[in-house]
């Protein structure tokens, strides 16, 4: 019953999505101006699944690799070849789109997949739309002990990508700890600085912008700590789980010329408080730190924006 309404609800949604593309296209055949062309293609983004799955601005903690790309190499580590039989847990699975779907794509032998989420529309998003026999989509907050009780040292695998940026590193590997069976074993990447980040960072805490940096409060966790691999090695220990693997890896994203970069950033809205009256004077001024800092490469002139992820492997002793 209850899922008949959310169903209902997403359909309707969803037309309400394919009204506004529509209107949006007629805007931009007739204006033919490129601010509401990109207009276009934000709506576009924002009535696809995608929009689910990021409820904070996106591009600052930009996943480069996709989460399949951990899952390829990982099935040469021992105990992780077919995970035949065992019961597996997705944490922070969004959309289901991206992590959920293509963990059971590598492991199809897997009894139970267990994906969970903090944030109720991308469990009944990824309930309606990216559903599979053996996966369950729960609500549950990996920071919070009294959501997980149910699997409580059930869980022999634990995968999470992109979801660590966002919680309190101490209580989530506690919680992981908790719920892994002895001897089980997670892998968790996530995004932990953005040159993104940094560069907005310098620009909005400038004392003509100062009084708009509230919302910095509200960034992922991990951007605005700062932290190394050193750094989340010790919150392991401290969680009592074994460190396999806790390295940081460099990584690149590439804008084709000057006019994506922008187009990108204005896309996250980062300055959500500068009033619109100085939006361009903190346009500009954004647009000059980050050429001071990015310049184009000389062989391909793309602009690449460095960022750092951090990849977990650990285990709890039997
Ligand atoms: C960027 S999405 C990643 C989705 C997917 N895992 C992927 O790799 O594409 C991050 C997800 O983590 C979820 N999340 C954030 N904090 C969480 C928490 N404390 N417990 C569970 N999920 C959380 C968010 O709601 C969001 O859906």
């Amino acid at each position: 019953m209850l899922q008949k309404g959310l169903e209902s609800k997403l359909n309707l949604f969803n037309r309400a999505g394919v009204t506004i593309i529509l209107l949006m296209i007629r805007a931009m055949i007739s204006s033919k101006l490129k601010r509401q062309c990109f207009s276009f293609y934000f709506y576009l983004f924002l009535f696809s699944d995608n929009c689910v799955m990021y409820r904070l601005p996106k591009l600052i903690a930009f996943p480069h690799r996709r989460p399949d790309e951990y899952y390829k190499d990982l099935q040469e580590r021992p105990g992780w070849k077919d995970l035949d039989g065992e019961v597996v847990m997705d944490v922070g699975c969004g959309s289901g789109r991206y992590s959920t779907i293509n963990i059971l794509k590598y492991y199809p032998k897997i009894e139970k997949l267990i994906a969970i989420d903090n944030y109720t529309p991308s469990i009944y998003f990824a309930s309606t739309r990216n559903t599979e026999s053996k996966i369950e989509y729960r609500l549950a907050d990996i920071e919070d002990r009294s959501t997980l009780e149910k699997w409580e040292g059930k869980i022999s695998k634990i995968f999470s990508t992109n979801c660590f940026t966002h919680v309190d590193p101490e209580k989530a590997f506690r919680n992981v700890h908790y719920l892994l069976k002895p001897g089980g074993e997670a892998i968790i990447t996530f995004v932990s600085k953005s040159q993104y980040y940094d560069i907005f960072l310098d620009v909005i805490l400038r004392k003509e912008f100062k009084e708009y940096s509230a919302p910095i409060a509200t960034y992922p966790r991990a951007l605005r700590q700062k932290l190394d691999a050193s750094d989340y090695e010790t919150f392991l220990k401290k969680s009592g789980l074994t460190k396999i693997v806790c390295e940081d890896e460099r990584q690149l994203f590439f804008h084709e010329n000057i006019e994506c970069c922008f187009m990108a950033i204005r896309h996250c809205n980062l300055a959500s408080d500068v009033p619109r009256i100085r939006r361009d004077e903190f346009d500009q001024d954004f647009s000059q730190e980050f050429l001071r800092r990015i310049e184009p490469d000389p062989d391909d002139g793309r602009f690449y924006v460095k960022f750092t992820v951090v990849k977990i492997i650990a285990k709890k002793e039997n």
